[in-house]
């Protein structure tokens, strides 16, 4: 019987199951039986969400309407935001947020280096210049510093923060170390729904924050995204731009009463969300607050088990703030255990899914051909962190059993012997 050891993704799909995966593995291992199984990522999919989709599936409508609506207005509700727009994923609602701005085009655009590659094409389809800001080698996201000697090789015009993993990104001191107002910073919230920053829910901080509800993500639909704004402009462009740029009420043109006519107003892109999408996302949102006080306690289990091994540091529980633990990343300490992708296969080999989030995206081809070798080779604390993460399974499916199996898989693979 042979395993998958998955090749670095967006956020790895279960290992078990092909359905939610999103690239082919790379590497084949021989993997004696293991007692347990543990996957990387499950999506639970709730009674609520099941029978709504069926009603919309009745409904004669599937596309864009009413569910959609709906969904968006709970979901800026449960974020604490006055408007919020959804769009079919966090790629497009960056992408859609950032031309929202109205910048110039080929503006310098900073994004942390350690995030995925699709928050890096969205700044690049928005007509903009990715800046790579490097990352603090304990949280993963950018300090200030980093923030400020990026901002000085180019000025830019906005900053995409990342709340990696869940770590709440301090949105506002980051902002200032960009000399950037609030209302020129993109909050991508792909890991981020349940953080809160200095007493502030992740939703309406910065001028657009962008949600993605991809299959593993903390509100997962399957693919899906949304952006909410406090800026009535912002959340008006979006609307009208995630479909075609037509007029505002397009979709609703072949309801009783709709009119058939419609303008276009601006270069849109067809990125809208289904009725489909929505009706799960609405059966999945009333989970959400259990299932992050889940994730929290599986957290607090993993710290509680591997905290003691001198091989591996644990992720970093912020000063202020709520840490949304989309994903908990341990950092091997490469003087103690054998090196990562030693770790990942005798992981697999014992059943349980692993991950690894992120490649720096100044290392990907594309990127340094884009922008050339040397703006690319400037982001040393991303390079010497990136060979140590290590993703551990955690979504709410998982029970401390599991954890606890991790725990004793990763400890033992963490204490073989070091290859020279
Ligand atoms: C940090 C980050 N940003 C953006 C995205 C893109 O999200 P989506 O797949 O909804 O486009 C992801 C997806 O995994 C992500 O992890």
């Amino acid at each position: 019987m042979t395993a998958e050891v998955q090749t670095p993704l967006p956020d790895a799909p279960r290992r078990s199951s092909p359905a939610i995966g999103r690239a082919p593995a790379l590497v084949q291992v021989q993997r004696p039986s293991p007692t347990r199984e543990v996957s990387f990522a499950v999506a639970k999919v709730s009674p609520q969400a099941r029978r709504r989709v069926s009603a919309v599936l009745s409904s004669g409508w599937l596309t864009t309407g009413t569910e959609t609506l709906e969904f968006e207005r709970e979901f800026a509700s449960f974020v604490a935001a006055p408007h919020a727009v959804a769009v079919s994923s966090c790629t497009a609602a960056i992408e859609l947020s950032l031309r929202a701005l109205g910048l110039r085009r080929g503006a310098a655009v900073l994004t942390p280096t350690i995030t995925f590659c699709g928050a890096v094409h969205a700044i690049v389809h928005a007509g903009l210049r990715p800046v790579f800001v490097d990352v603090d080698a304990t949280t993963l996201v950018p300090r200030p510093d980093q923030v400020a000697a990026a901002g000085a090789r180019h000025r830019p015009a906005a900053m995409v923060v990342q709340h990696m993993a869940g770590y709440p990104a301090p949105v506002q001191a980051l902002a200032a170390a960009a000399g950037l107002p609030l209302s020129r910073i993109v909050e991508d919230a792909a890991h981020g729904l349940g953080s809160s920053v200095d007493g502030r829910q992740v939703g309406s901080i910065s001028a657009a924050t962008c949600f993605s509800f991809y299959a593993t993500k903390n509100l997962p639909i399957g693919e899906g995204g949304a952006v909410t704004t406090a800026d009535p402009q912002i959340a008006a462009f979006v609307r009208r731009a995630r479909l075609h740029g037509m007029s505002k009420d397009a979709w609703a043109r072949y309801l009783p009463g709709g009119s058939w006519e419609y303008g276009v107003e601006t270069d849109g892109i067809k990125a809208n969300m289904s009725d489909i999408q929505a009706a799960i996302g609405r059966g999945q949102l009333v989970h959400v607050e259990r299932w992050q006080r889940r994730r929290a306690l599986l957290a607090a289990q993993y710290d509680h088990l591997i905290g003691g091994s001198a091989a591996i540091d644990l992720p970093p529980r912020p000063a202020t703030g709520t840490h949304a633990w989309h994903l908990y990343i341990v950092r091997l300490n490469t003087m103690a255990a054998p090196a990562r992708d030693v770790v990942i296969a005798s992981l697999a080999q014992r059943g349980v899914g692993s991950s690894v989030h992120f490649i720096p995206a100044h290392r990907f081809g594309y990127f340094r051909r884009l922008l050339g070798e040397d703006e690319c080779t400037t982001c040393p604390e991303a390079d010497a962190v990136y060979p140590r993460l290590l993703s551990l399974p955690l979504h709410p499916a998982l029970t401390r059993h599991d954890v606890a199996y991790v725990c004793e898989r990763l400890l033992e693979a963490c204490a073989q012997p070091l290859i020279a």
